[in-house]
């Protein structure tokens, strides 16, 4: 069946990677991408899909309900990447977190039920369930596991979430939410941690590695999480939650010192710096339900090969990346690392 989707935050990380998607597997298919084109929006991450026409880009905000009624309108699919997403900008002010997650949602949602939309997507992620411990490596986190986030970040996505599930509950509507473990892969921008280690060790910079390194994420190539969004836009059952996840377990520790052997550089590169305030210790998804309901897996997480994969195409798109750090760049990073690293 053909589809006319909106997608928001598509010129972000994970969503230029599902715009890509979907043109190369769905190529019947037609896509609006909003996006605002905030520090971590990035036309050059859709440079590709130049002159193709069925994507079109759109410069506008969520929260402008003119601009989203308008686009609506055209459109039968709802995919919801667009937000505020790093968890230490999000400490050092959640003004805008709130502002683009929670009330952004808010507007997308209310003007989607008014165009009577198919079928509404909303990406959430792992952190909205908070934190595990160490030492029960057992526990992961189910659909079912409360909802306890930590950071402002987390809590404004779970505060989006909470509204995507009562949009479904009081008035019907065709929501369906994924909540995804950490992404790795192209076009992420260089303030989380695979993309910041690897372009610093690049300008022979030390890595800022916080507190004890021993925090555990779980992590997912971002083309996995793409191909997870679209089985869940195809064959999700409304209302429901999906966990998306690549029972991928590695401690910072572990992480940064593959880099560095990847990289060729010493464990002297390494900085420990100050943790962060409120630092999750452990994240871990049980994707059991996507994958025996709708039949998903991951074909593209596996290290050590996927991580090598991604650390050469950094290598490979210096300027992609040198664009990107410098600028306001510069100034969030002085104000994170206080010129340690
Ligand atoms: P990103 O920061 O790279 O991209 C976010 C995009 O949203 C940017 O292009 C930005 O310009 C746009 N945007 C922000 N506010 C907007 C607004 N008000 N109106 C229109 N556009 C706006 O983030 P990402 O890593 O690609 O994450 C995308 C989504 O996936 C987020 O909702 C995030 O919570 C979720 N998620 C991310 C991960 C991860 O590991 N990166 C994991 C799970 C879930
Ligand atoms: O789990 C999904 C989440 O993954 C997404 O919802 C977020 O949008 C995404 O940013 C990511 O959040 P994290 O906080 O886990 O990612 P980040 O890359 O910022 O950090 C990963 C780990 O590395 C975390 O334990 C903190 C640590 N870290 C990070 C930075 C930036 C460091 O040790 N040093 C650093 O300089």
């Amino acid at each position: 069946m053909s589809r006319t989707l909106l997608v928001t935050g598509g010129a972000g990380f994970i969503g230029s990677n599902f715009v890509r998607l979907i043109r190369r597997d769905r190529p019947d298919w037609t896509v609006t991408n909003l996006d605002a084109l905030t520090y971590s929006g990035n036309l050059e991450n859709l440079a590709d899909l130049e002159g193709d026409a069925k994507h079109r880009f759109v410069r506008g905000d969520i929260c402008d309900a003119d601009v989203v009624r308008h686009l609506m309108s055209e459109c039968d699919v709802v995919v919801h990447f667009a937000a505020e997403s790093h968890v230490d900008r999000s400490i050092q002010d959640s003004g805008p977190f709130i502002q683009s997650n929670v009330l952004g949602t808010q507007i997308l949602l209310d003007v989607a039920r008014a165009a009577n939309i198919d079928r509404f997507v909303h990406v959430s992620t792992d952190e909205v369930y908070g934190s595990l411990p160490l030492d029960q490596p057992e526990l992961k986190f189910t659909e079912e596991s409360m909802l306890a986030p930590n950071s402002p970040y987390a809590a404004s996505k779970a505060a989006s979430d909470l509204l995507v599930r009562a949009a479904h509950h009081t008035f019907g509507m065709p929501t369906i939410i994924t909540r995804c473990s950490n992404n790795f892969g192209p076009f992420q921008f260089p303030e989380k941690v695979i993309p910041l280690f690897v372009s610093n060790l690049i300008e022979d910079k030390p890595v800022p590695l916080y507190g004890d390194g021993l925090n555990v994420r779980d992590w997912l190539h971002v083309e996995d999480h793409c191909e997870a969004i679209l089985t869940v836009l195809e064959r999700g059952a409304p209302g429901e939650v999906y966990n998306v996840g690549g029972d991928n377990e590695r401690s910072n520790l572990e992480l940064t010192h593959e880099i560095l052997r990847l990289m060729g550089k010493g464990d002297d590169m390494i900085r420990r710096v100050q943790d962060r305030l409120g630092h999750d210790r452990r994240y871990a998804i049980d994707s059991s339900k996507l994958q025996s309901e709708l039949g998903w897996k991951p074909t593209r997480s596996a290290w050590p090969d996927a991580l090598e994969q991604t650390v050469r195409w950094y290598c490979d798109h210096e300027q992609w990346w040198r664009r990107v750090k410098s600028g306001a760049y510069r100034e969030y990073y002085e104000n994170q690392y206080q010129g340690l690293v």
